[in-house]
């Protein structure tokens, strides 16, 4: 995102509405709770100091208006300069900034979290980061320029007057999810996420999961957020924008839009809650063997 479009947006969309919401966040962390094993589980109490990953799943949402985080804005997302709906594609050359990316900064804090120079706290930053970025990755809108990532398609939800005006990143970060959730609480995002699980064990995701951690291990760098990047954006041409920007604008997408997109807004969910997990238990065991 060039600085005057973030200085746009940042004057005109209020805080918060770059991410999934806390719903969204928080389904990501009960889902990757669920996943972790012996190891992870006492690496990230540690680190969180007994907090489950879900209750520190949007810290990074409100440290980046901080005057320490400022310099974190820029890593929530992945601007693909493509071309919707007729191409998409993430390159990492083209569209991550000299400030960096979500996909640089998944790899950045994956290497700090093993850092035996830095502080608990910054290690623990560091997982903060983790956490939230992988959910923030899933979320297609987070992975395209286009728009300001869809900010500035102006979207209604439902058709009560003022109050339905939105957009629609936020839609996906927040209206999608939490009618899906049937709530806006850290209670409605676990109930969330137990229907995830239950789909990733015996239901609709159970084949798909091992596709989508199969770009390897937290050794290649930036090879895992990159695809995951990729993953996420190819949605934004086959089914968040199918037929391009115009055709959604001032609409309400509250209904048929809804009732298509639902279900990959809770996969995306899924993906990320499930690629957490397996991250965060690869990152322990490289922690194990480190200091053995
Ligand atoms: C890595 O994270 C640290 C701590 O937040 C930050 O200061 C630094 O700029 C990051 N480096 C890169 C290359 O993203
Ligand atoms: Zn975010």
């Amino acid at each position: 995102m060039k600085t005057s479009a973030f200085a746009l947006s940042a004057a005109f969309f209020a805080p918060g509405a770059y991410s999934w919401g806390l719903v969204g966040h928080a389904t990501v962390g009960y889902v990757a709770q669920h996943y972790l094993d012996g190891a992870a589980k006492i690496m990230t109490s540690h680190l969180l100091n007994g907090e489950p990953l879900a209750n520190v799943a949007s810290w990074a949402d409100t440290f980046r208006y901080t005057k320490d985080g400022q310099f974190s804005a820029p890593l929530h997302y992945i601007d693909a300069h493509d071309d919707v709906p007729k191409k998409c594609g993430v390159k990492l050359d083209r569209d991550c900034g000299p400030e960096g990316c979500i996909v640089t900064a998944i790899a950045n804090y994956t290497t700090r979290m093993l850092d035996d120079k830095l502080s608990k706290e910054e290690r623990g930053d560091a997982l903060k980061f983790i956490i939230h970025f992988l959910g923030d990755i899933s979320q297609p809108l987070h992975t395209e320029n286009l728009d300001v990532g869809g900010n500035t398609i102006t979207v209604k939800w439902g058709t009560e007057g003022a109050a339905s005006k939105t957009n629609l990143h936020s839609v996906w970060d927040r209206n999608i999810v939490e009618t899906l959730a049937e709530g806006t609480t850290l209670a409605a995002a676990e109930s969330l996420s137990k229907g995830i699980i239950e789909d990733l064990e015996n239901g609709i995701y159970k084949d798909l999961k091992d596709g989508w951690t199969s770009c390897g291990s937290i050794k290649r760098g930036t090879g895992c957020p990159k695809a995951w990047a990729q993953d996420s954006n190819k949605y934004v041409c086959s089914n968040v924008l199918p037929n391009g920007a115009d055709v959604l604008r001032d609409q309400d997408v509250s209904g048929e839009y809804y009732t298509a997109n639902a279900p990959i807004a809770r996969q995306q969910l899924a993906k990320g809650g499930y690629r957490l997990g397996k991250w965060l238990n690869s990152i322990a065991k490289a922690e194990q063997l480190k200091n053995h």
